[in-house]
């Protein structure tokens, strides 16, 4: 598997400061099977944080409506089903159901003004606009 391939996610100024946009990815496992992958994107200024968009409680997308990732404050990553709180920059879970644990980080960096994810192997999904940049 190649993992050196940098894939952009979106540019950064698509996603505007203090918010959070979903994606629906395919990502190669290590079977060789393509499955879907489900990720969160927040940005906090230059800051991007990327996580699975999976509650830890009970395994559900954290958004109830598409987009809707953040409390009524805009600081914390909220799950729409039993509304957990999740902190953006670390992920964990500080208050709900699921206090203690975490969402799955995904590791992602700015390159160029652009929001590129490392380390997976994604299968293009026409419907996303995603472009691999191999570099
Ligand atoms: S499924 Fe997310 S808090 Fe219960």
């Amino acid at each position: 598997m190649n993992t050196s391939i940098a894939y952009v996610i979106c540019a950064l100024n698509e996603i505007p400061s203090q918010r959070a946009r979903g994606f629906h990815l395919m990502r190669v496992d290590d079977d060789g099977v393509a499955r879907p992958w489900r990720i969160v994107v927040v940005r906090w200024g230059r800051q991007v944080f990327g996580y699975v968009n999976k509650c830890p409680h009970d395994g559900v997308n954290l958004d109830w409506e598409r987009d809707q990732f953040l409390d009524p404050n805009g600081i914390r990553l909220i799950c729409g089903k039993h509304g957990a709180l999740f902190e953006l920059g670390t992920g964990r879970c500080v208050d709900g159901p699921c206090k203690g644990q975490a969402l799955q980080p995904v590791a992602l960096h700015v390159l160029d003004g652009d929001i590129c994810l490392g380390g997976v192997t994604l299968v293009e999904d026409e419907d996303d606009g995603l472009d691999p940049d191999a570099d």
